[in-house]
Parts: C-alpha cells; sequence; structure tokens
C-alpha cells in the first residue's frame, strides 16, 4: 500500500520520535520495533546464526518525494553512509516533477541448478531430459506447498552444456518468496531421476544467484530543468559512457547503484549478498563488467535513464518475517508482492546512479562551488584624495603590500555606492583553496600613483574558503520554524515546558495560593508558639528554682541557668 505523501514536509528536521509520529500507517509492533535500537532480542539472535555473541545495529532511515508507477513511497534504508538517503530523495524530488519512475518486472522465476557429472553422452542425455520435462516438472510439483498452491512451481527445465559437464536449469516460480530453499529442495529431489535418465553423476544441486529470469527494470525521465540544465546533462552522459566502457568505473557506478538497492533489501530482511551477487554477475553477463544503468538524451533534450538487473526478492519467509525492524520496514513500504518491492529496489537504485553521477558531475576543482565575496561601500573622499583603488589578496599577516602583485587594479565608485569582488576555486595554483584564510586589502591610490600600501584594520578583511559542497547539491537545511506566536516555546527542555504550562492552570495557581498562605501564616505562628513555650518553661523552672532556694538544696550551676534564663 503506498502513502498518500511520500513527501513528508520537513522530515529530516524532526527528530527520530517526531519522524516515527507521522508513519501512520504503521501498526504499534512496527513503531516498537523501530524505537527499539535494533530490535533484535539475544533470544532470536541466537536462533537466527550459531554461535551469537551480540548483535549489530545500522541506522533506519527513510527515502521520501519517490514516485514510482503513478504511486508515492516510503522507501526504508538501513545503511551507515550518510548523504545516500538525501541524494536518493533528492533525485526523487525532482523526478517527481516529471512524473517519477516507471517499473517492470519479470515473473519471479528462480534458476536451481544440477550439476551432472560422467555423462556419457551430453546431447542424447539432453534429448531424454527434453523428452521427459512435462514428467519431471509434474514430479516436483506433486508436493503440498502453499507456493504450488498459489501458482507457483518448476516451470521448465533446461540443458546446458559447460564444458565436459551437463548442467540442467530448473526453472521455478517462487511466488512472493525469495525462493532460495524451495529451489533447493527441488533440485535436491529429482536429483535420482536426473542420474538414472541421463546416466552420469550428480555433484551439486543448488540455487543460482544470477536470477536472470527474475529482473527487475526501472526507468526515468527528466528535463533539463529538473536536473539542473544541459550542461548537468551532458556530463551525466559521459559519466554513464564512462562507466559502460570501464569495468574499472563500472565497479564505482553500480556500488552506487546497490548504496540503494542494498540498504532497502537490508532493511527488508532480504539476502543482500544474494542481490549484489546477482546484480553483479549481470553487470558483466557479456563477458565485460560494465554499467548496470544506461543514460541517453531524447529529442526533447530530456534526460532518460534505464537499469535493469536481477532482484530475487521476497515478502514471505526468511528474516523478512522473523526480524521485527525488516517486518516494520515492509510496512512502511507496504507492497503486496514480491515483484513490487522488487520494482521500488530498482527504481530507488536508478535514483541513487543519478545522484551520485549529478554530484561527481557538478563537483570538481574547477566548477562554481568553493568562492569567496567580500563587500564594501566606497567611502567620500575630498579632492585632492585617491581616485582609484587596488585590491589585493595574501594569505600571510602583512603591515604593507608594497611588493605584491595586485588582483584587481584601478578600482572607483560613487561614494556611498555598494562595491563586491567574487572569486571561485579553479585549478591554478594562485587560485584561492579549500580550507584557506585570505586578507583581502584595498589599497587607496593617489592621482599620480602614490600610496602607503599600508594594511589597516579598516581596509582589509579575513576570509576561511569552506567546503560548499553540500550547499551546492542540495539546498542547506531550512531553519527551525519560529514558534507559533499564541504557543509559547520551551526550548529543549520538556521539564521546564511541563513546568510553564502548569503555572498557567487555574487550579495550579489555586494550589499555589493555598501554599503561600499557609506558610506565610506558619511564618507567624511558629515563632509565636516558641515564645510562649520559652515564657511557660521558663515560669516552671523559676518556680522549680524558688522552691529549691526555699528547700536550700540549689546548685551553682542551676543558679546559672537561673541567670540565663533571666538575660534570654
Ligand atoms: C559512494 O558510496 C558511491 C559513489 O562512489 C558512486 C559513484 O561513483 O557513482 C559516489
Amino acid at each position: 500500500m503506498p502513502v498518500d505523501d511520500s513527501c513528508l514536509s520537513g522530515f529530516y528536521r524532526l527528530d527520530p520520535e517526531a519522524r516515527r509520529a507521522l508513519l501512520t500507517h504503521l501498526s504499534p509492533e512496527a513503531l516498537e520495533a523501530l524505537s527499539s535500537g535494533g530490535g533484535l532480542d539475544e533470544a532470536s539472535a541466537d536462533r537466527m546464526i550459531e554461535n551469537v555473541v551480540g548483535s549489530l545495529a545500522l541506522p533506519v532511515g527513510i527515502a521520501t518525494h519517490f514516485i514510482i508507477d503513478g504511486k508515492q513511497w516510503l522507501i526504508p534504508f538501513a545503511v551507515e553512509e550518510s548523504s545516500i538517503i538525501a541524494a536518493a530523495s533528492n533525485i526523487a524530488k525532482r523526478a517527481a516533477s516529471c512524473g517519477g519512475f516507471s517499473t517492470s518486472c519479470d515473473e519471479p522465476l528462480m534458476i536451481g541448478q544440477i550439476q551432472v557429472l560422467d555423462v556419457p553422452s551430453i546431447p542424447e542425455a539432453t534429448s531424454v531430459i527434453q523428452a521427459e520435462e512435462a514428467s519431471l516438472i509434474e514430479f516436483l510439483n506433486d508436493i503440498p506447498s502453499t507456493m504450488i498452491q498459489l501458482g507457483g512451481g518448476c516451470k521448465r527445465i533446461e540443458c546446458r552444456q559447460v564444458e565436459d559437464m551437463l548442467i540442467l536449469h530448473l526453472i521455478v516460480d517462487v511466488r512472493d518468496a525469495m525462493g532460495a530453499n524451495a529451489v533447493n529442495t527441488m533440485a535436491e529431489r529429482i536429483a535420482p531421476r536426473i542420474e538414472a535418465l541421463t546416466g552420469g553423476r550428480v555433484l551439486l544441486r543448488i540455487l543460482s544467484n544470477l536470477a536472470s529470469e527474475r529482473l527487475a527494470r526501472a526507468s526515468v525521465r527528466l528535463s533539463p530543468d529538473a536536473i539542473g540544465g544541459e550542461d548537468v546533462i551532458a556530463g551525466i552522459i559521459d559519466a554513464a559512457r564512462f562507466a559502460e566502457a570501464d569495468p574499472y568505473r563500472a565497479a564505482t557506478h553500480n556500488k552506487g547503484i546497490m548504496n540503494a538497492i542494498s540498504a532497502i533489501g537490508l532493511a527488508c530482511g532480504q539476502d543482500w549478498r544474494a542481490i549484489e551477487a546477482g546484480a553483479h554477475a549481470w553487470a558483466a553477463i557479456s563477458g565485460q563488467y560494465s554499467s548496470l544503468s544506461t543514460w541517453s538524451i531524447d529529442d526533447e533534450g530530456w534526460l532518460c535513464g534505464s537499469i535493469e538487473l536481477p532482484l530475487a526478492v521476497g515478502i514471505v519467509g526468511g528474516a523478512s518475517k522473523v526480524h521485527p525492524v525488516a517486518r516494520a520496514c515492509l510496512e512502511i513500504l507496504g507492497v503486496d508482492s514480491a515483484q513490487q518491492l522488487a520494482g521500488i529496489m530498482a527504481a530507488a537504485g536508478l535514483a541513487q546512479n543519478l545522484g551520485a553521477m549529478r554530484a561527481l558531475v557538478t563537483f570538481d576543482n574547477n566548477s562554481k562551488l568553493h568562492s569567496t565575496r567580500i563587500s564594501w561601500i566606497w567611502p567620500e573622499i575630498d579632492e585632492e584624495g585617491p581616485l582609484i583603488w587596488n585590491l589585493y589578496r595574501t594569505q600571510l599577516t602583512v603591515s604593507s603590500v608594497n611588493f605584491m602583485a595586485p588582483l584587481r587594479t584601478g578600482l572607483s565608485g560613487e561614494a556611498g555606492e555598494d562595491a563586491w569582488f567574487n572569486e571561485t576555486e579553479s585549478g591554478l595554483r594562485e587560485s584561492i583553496h579549500l580550507e584557506q584564510y585570505y586578507y583581502y586589502v584595498l589599497i587607496p591610490i593617489d592621482v599620480v600613483g602614490n600610496s602607503d600600501y599600508l594594511v589597516r584594520p579598516g581596509n582589509s578583511r579575513g576570509i576561511v574558503v569552506h567546503d560548499q559542497y553540500w550547499s551546492y547539491h542540495f539546498p542547506p537545511p531550512e531553519p527551525p520554524p519560529p514558534p507559533p506566536p499564541d504557543v509559547p516555546y520551551y526550548g529543549p527542555s520538556p521539564w521546564y515546558g511541563r513546568l510553564l504550562d502548569d503555572f498557567g492552570m487555574g487550579r495550579f495557581q489555586q494550589a499555589g495560593m493555598v501554599f503561600i498562605a499557609v506558610f506565610l501564616t506558619n511564618l507567624m505562628l511558629v515563632p509565636m508558639m516558641i515564645n510562649k513555650y520559652r515564657v511557660k518553661k521558663r515560669k516552671v523552672r523559676r518556680e522549680k528554682a524558688r522552691k529549691a532556694k526555699r528547700d536550700g538544696t540549689m546548685s551553682t550551676d542551676e543558679f546559672a541557668d537561673d541567670f540565663d534564663d533571666f538575660f534570654d
């Protein structure tokens, strides 16, 4: 089930709890799993693999803005590398303005391989297998299985000769499963019959991760405006050509694609090693390892991209059912078939590829990325004052620029007018460079060309060249919105906020007044009572003292106490 709005405006500005609150389509279990910091308890982890000593949590984030086949999708990524989700969302947003992505997927057909050795005649064995194909398929599908009841099961058996080996491919429709178990079981089951039919010896019977019968495709078309202009498109085409022609570049290019595909696979509990293996094997299917995507420009000058790769993914069985966070991620996506999941992964891979290429072609040291800007207002000058100004740049703190070459000479302007100077990094040695500190100095030159060339606080300005990559590629984060005027803003402390809220409550105020009244009353009554008690105590003592005097039994200490009381 796609969502109504995949934009989730301002999503990145929220904290994780507030972001989860926007995922209103999630069950309480899914929300709990997402908030649990990994979601896997030790007992479950211990059941999954051997020799468990702990678990490893990865951040799960959501790529927004995706429109795929006309529907809006929120796509979960589990990945440790920053900027992947931002780049995918950025391209999804650009693509959404041109209609989004389209996908198509093959039937969920997996390949089970049976390796037959020592076959007396491979052509004869092949004919026998072909003649027996229907009965073999019937035998394979004659088992109680939900997958087969739902229309899955073995569909074809193919024979290949690889060196001196006969290799059988069982083509099995695994419906919404990834299918490894079903395919391996079938290959195991049929092995004795294959030996009997071929006269050979079966060795391996195992699924192939080159799921070439289970391809997913995605395509996208972007206008020059949507992607950043015709120059950017031209750069992307050249970058794509590089990846198609050179395996060294293709490996990195495809890694960028898998940044999305594997991250979604991992989030959704898929066997991402199988996905990676299939993708890279497919990239080399022609005999030369090449790009998984292709990019071209159409007649209208729009950028067109497409991708095709095997995607063996499932939404039933495996970790997608066992791991609570994987279940939650499948809930976030809300796909209703493995094919739909594969299509979404292909579209996200294509978006990721475009995001990487766009960033790479627009970011190099000769592009207008790192720049400095200084501005000033021309001062009032008397008639004999300077006519022109020279601009200098220095990295040293000097007191004079007398022997330096100026950046600009002969600058002038009307008093009170604004003036500015921009400088952009270039490949040249004398250009400005990243993370360096520069002083720009304006020196007045008089009518006859004289100057003292002195650097003063008033005529110099220091600037550091910071990395402007992200402000160039993605819009800088918007500042947090100001608090609405009628709702007081308490800052980051919820405790303080709650206290201030309570101050506004009538009952809180009443309780406060009662407390103050009781406190003030006590302040007056307690000293009075103490005083009264002391007076009474004194009286009793005096009485006792008098009696003791009368009886002649009073000690010196008691006399002293008596005097103390007197002066108290
Ligand atoms: C980094 O994770 C992925 C990239 O290297 C992909 C590419 O070069 O196309 C940026």
